[in-house]
């Protein structure tokens, strides 16, 4: 490998991105949550999404596991809190959180500017992450507004031409 790990990162960080939360549910219904901007469209027939999680995240095994629904919380700018709390080490990422539930009983964020409801289509090995690859069951939009933006190692705001 002729570059470091940090100057690739440094290099991915080029590419600005959306930023999202994938919630679901343990298999003792425990609410889980991730901060991630791996999130990518997929297919449109069938309509299928993605996003990647390290194998070292404590969710990994939630998201590989059993319980096969989740959803995508895909954030407005005003949701820049939520985006660093579900990224932090804390005790209870959903302390004063508002959600609600899906028609499968996963947590859905409020304010989200856009989530996807999906159910599990496959999982593909992604190095030292694992690419999930979601079906979607459901989608909804909610009112206008910016998304949060994530570039160059910070969240960063659009600027409409
Ligand atoms: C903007 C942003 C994007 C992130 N994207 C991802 C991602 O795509 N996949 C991932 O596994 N972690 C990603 N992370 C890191 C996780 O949010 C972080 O490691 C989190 O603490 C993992 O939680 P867990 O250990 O409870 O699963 C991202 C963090 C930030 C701030």
């Amino acid at each position: 490998m002729s570059f470091s790990s940090r100057h690739f990162r440094d290099c991915l960080g080029q590419f600005a991105t959306g930023v999202a939360i994938v919630t679901s549910r343990d298999t003792d219904g425990k609410k889980v949550g991730i901060t991630i901007n791996s999130f990518s469209s997929v297919s449109l027939e069938p309509p299928l999404v993605l996003f990647s999680v390290a194998r070292s995240a404590a969710t990994h095994d939630v998201f590989t596991g059993d319980v096969q629904h989740f959803c995508i919380n895909v954030l407005r700018n005003s949701q820049k809190e939520l985006a660093e709390r579900f990224a932090a080490p804390i005790a209870d990422r959903w302390e004063d959180t508002r959600f609600t539930d899906n028609g499968h009983g996963m947590p859905v964020l409020t304010g989200n500017i856009s989530t996807f409801s999906c159910v599990r289509h496959a999982v593909h090995d992604g190095g030292d992450h694992s690419i999930i690859v979601g079906q979607v069951n459901a989608v909804e939009m909610g009112e206008t507004g910016d998304p949060l933006l994530y570039y160059g190692g910070a969240y960063a705001q659009l600027a409409r031409a």
